[in-house]
Formats: C-alpha cells, structure tokens, sequence
C-alpha cells in the first residue's frame, strides 16, 4: 500500500546534543550546561560544550541530509541563543544561526522542522524556580513568538515541546535529568506549567500564521509484569503517557488517584487544548511495571523487561510490535479527537566503530529501523493516519546523562576529529526513502 500524499520521511536532531559553541554570539547557559558541568551528574564528565560542533559544520550536516533524500528535518532551537537569561528581546546573532540553517536546509528542497524546547531551559529562569514556577509558561510563549516572527515565514512544521514527561520525570521527580531536581510526585505542576506553555506557544504561533503545529510526546507503553501488577501499569500509562496527551487532545487530566492539581487554575485547560494539527510521537521501548514496596513514593516500580527480548546497546528493550500497539492504542483511546500522527522520533543506539576498511556496519540498526517501519506501516494500512516519521538520529551525538557512550547516528562522528562517516544504515535508509517514492 502506497504512504499517504505528503508523508515526509526524515531525521531528528536536538540543539543541546549537536551543536556545540555553547558561549558563541551571545548564547546564555541552560540547564544542560550547568547540570553537565556539576560533577558526576554525566558519565565520564562529559558535557555538550562541543559536541558535534553542529554550529560550525552545518553545511556538512545539511549535505549529509540531502544525501539521504529526505524530506524534512527535525531539529530544536536553543532558547538560550534566543533570549540569554530566558526573557526580553531575542538576541538576533542567535536566531541568525537558524536562519542561516532554514535557508540552507529550503536551498536543498529539506523542509524544516522546529522544535522550541528539547529540554535546554535559560539557567536563570530554573534559578526562578524553571517549570515548577507558573511564570515559565509565559515565557515560552513569548520566546516562540519571537522565533516565530523571524522563521515563520520559511519553517513549515512546528514543535512546541519535546517529550514533556522526561523533564518532569528524569529532571524534576528522579533528578537524573538537568535541572536535577529529586520532587518526585511533587513535580507534578512541571507537567501542568508545561502544557500551558505549550497550549500558550500555539496561540502565539497561530498568530504568526503558522498552520502546522504539534507536540511532541513520548510514549512508553505499559506492561504489567504479572498477574499482581494491572493497577501499577495502569498508574504508569496514565503519568507517563496518558498525563501529556489527554488534555491537548481531549482537555481534561486523567485519573491521577487523587494526586493534588491545585496548580491548574480556571481557563487553563481550554488554552492547553487548543487544535493542534498533529501529534508527535516519539517511540523507544515499552516498560515493565509491577506493584510497588508499600514505603514507595511512586505508585509503580519499573522493573526489568523479560531477559529473552532482544535489546539495544543501551539495553532497551527491542519490541516493534509494541510501537504498532501504541499506535493502535492512540486511535483507539482518542478517536475522531486524535490529529494526524508523526513519528517524530525512533531509532536505537548500538556500540558502532568504523571496522578496518573505514565503513560502519550496523546491521543491527538497520534491523531496528526495518521493524518499526514496518509495524508503523501496518498501522497506516490499517487506517490510522500516520504522516511522517523521523530517524533518531542523523548523528551519533551528547546523550544527556550517557554521554557520548550511545551512538544513535546514521552516520558515525569521531569525535576527536569530528569526521562524519555514514554509516551501513544511512545507505539504507536512503534506498529505503527511495524506494517509497518509486
Ligand atoms: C529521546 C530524546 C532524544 C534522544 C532519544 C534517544 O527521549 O528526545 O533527545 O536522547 O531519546
């Protein structure tokens, strides 16, 4: 079955993992910078201050993309290179880069994608008290606003947030994630101030006439580990999935069992559920869920998945039958009020290094990215209007608290030299957005 009339095949990216120059034309520190700076939050110390100095080889990275034929590329903007300290007028230096980066992705016919947050807030408005404070809601609307009024007229697709979840919970529950934070359940009203924003950004990008506009969630479905563990799943889908989606789309929380959402004030809701004209679905793994030890303060344990399922090098789980599931569950939970779907992101990490004669064979990745394109394919045949979906990732690249270790590329970086080398899965990838157009 052909894909639907402008499905766009493309790759993903993030400003704090890729682009480097992290004190260059006026960038303020976000909380990546700090958090990456603070001994022993990263592995090996490592932080983004160069990364794949993305900044500068830009055009490299363009023709890398163009080589592959994609349609669209998704990448973030840095708030911090737009507004230094998070608020005020936009630092034009840095919105130059992004422009110079949109015409150069239209002058290769690559439509672009932008991303306004993939987690790297201005320091100064977490030193303010960053997503737990109502006030940053604001402040991401009048940031878009400003990135809008200087690439609206050239970015085709919008992004408000990306994967709303992992700041609440990685960054501001568990403190594995910048900003750091360990609140557990009390970092409920981050994903509240969170949504707002977003449901705020909407409006201040409709107002620079933009048309195309989503979310990006993360979905991790949930899996009871046995016969004990239906209510622990079922508390995980809801926080985990259900708490970033059901109010865009449908503008009411879910059950949270009697959590407080004192946080949420009148209105809130309406502006949160605003149209969007797609959702953004980012897949990796499901996960396991079993019912938690009674002095818990979660209402879940995650535990390990079945030791006989193939994993990634970062050993997550390869299941593509669950990211059809999650398809089918998103049609079947949210219906008629369920937008177009784009995979915004997908891929895996694995060990790659260039063997003796230079290329890299990743076989494995090639096998990852041929399941899930097909479960995602079933699910287009089945009807649910799937119209993109984006490779994560372009380069290998600064996997927040894992570093450089993960290597999720299609093509290779060496670090030290900063030598790109596509890698097997790149050449398929290619044949395999070739073939589609055939
Ligand atoms: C997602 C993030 C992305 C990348 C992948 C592996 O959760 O959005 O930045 O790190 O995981």
């Amino acid at each position: 079955m052909p894909l639907p009339d402008g499905f766009q095949w493309g790759v993903a990216t993030a400003a704090y993992q890729i682009e480097g120059a992290v004190a260059e034309d006026g960038r303020g520190p976000s909380t990546w910078d700090v958090f990456a700076h603070t001994p022993g939050r990263v592995r090996d110390g490592q932080t983004g201050d160069v990364a794949c100095d993305h900044y500068h080889r830009w055009p490299e990275d363009v023709a890398l993309m163009a080589g592959l034929g994609v349609d669209a590329y998704r990448f973030s903007v840095a708030w911090p290179r737009v507004q230094p300290t998070g608020t005020g007028p936009a630092n034009a230096a840095g919105l130059d880069f992004y422009d110079r980066l949109v015409d150069g992705l239209l002058e290769r016919g690559i439509s672009p994608a932008a991303t306004l947050y993939h987690w790297d807030l201005p320091q100064p408005l977490e030193d303010a008290g960053g997503w737990m404070n109502r006030d940053t809601a604001h402040r991401f609307a009048e940031y878009a606003g400003l990135v809008a009024e200087r690439l609206g007229d050239r970015v085709d697709t919008w992004i408000t947030l990306n994967e709303p979840v992992v700041v609440m919970a990685y960054g501001y529950a568990f403190g594995i994630y910048a900003p750091g934070r360990a609140l557990m359940l009390d970092a409920l009203p981050t994903a509240h101030h969170q949504l707002l924003g977003h449901g705020l950004a909407v409006a201040a990008l409709r107002g620079h006439g933009a048309d195309r506009i989503g979310i990006t969630n993360h979905y991790s479905p949930a899996i009871p580990a046995d016969d004990d563990s239906a209510e622990a799943a079922g508390a995980f889908d809801a926080l985990m999935n259900r708490l970033f989606t059901d109010p865009v789309l449908t503008g009411a929380y879910p059950d949270l069992g009697g959590l407080p959402t004192d946080f949420v004030q009148t209105g809130d809701l309406d502006v949160i559920a605003a149209p969007v004209d797609f959702l953004g679905v980012n897949y990796y793994q499901p996960t396991w869920l079993a019912k938690p030890a009674a002095d818990s303060p979660l209402p879940f344990d995650m535990v390990d998945a079945p030791g006989d399922l193939p994993v990634t090098g970062m050993g997550w789980p390869i299941v593509p039958e669950q990211f059809l599931g999650l398809l089918r569950g998103l049609r079947d939970r949210y219906g008629t009020a369920l937008p177009p779907i784009v995979v915004t992101e997908n891929g895996a990490s694995f060990a790659d290094e260039p063997g003796p004669d230079g290329t890299v064979d990743d076989a494995d990745r090639i096998a990852f990215l041929d399941g899930h394109i097909r479960a995602m394919r079933t699910a287009i045949e089945e009807g649910i209007d799937v119209r993109g979906y984006f490779a994560w990732s372009l380069l290998d690249n600064f996997e927040w608290a894992e570093g450089y270790e993960p290597r999720f590329g299609l093509v290779h970086v060496d670090y030290p030299t900063q030598r790109r080398t596509p890698k097997r899965s790149y050449a398929w990838y290619r044949d395999l957005i070739a073939a589609s157009r055939a």
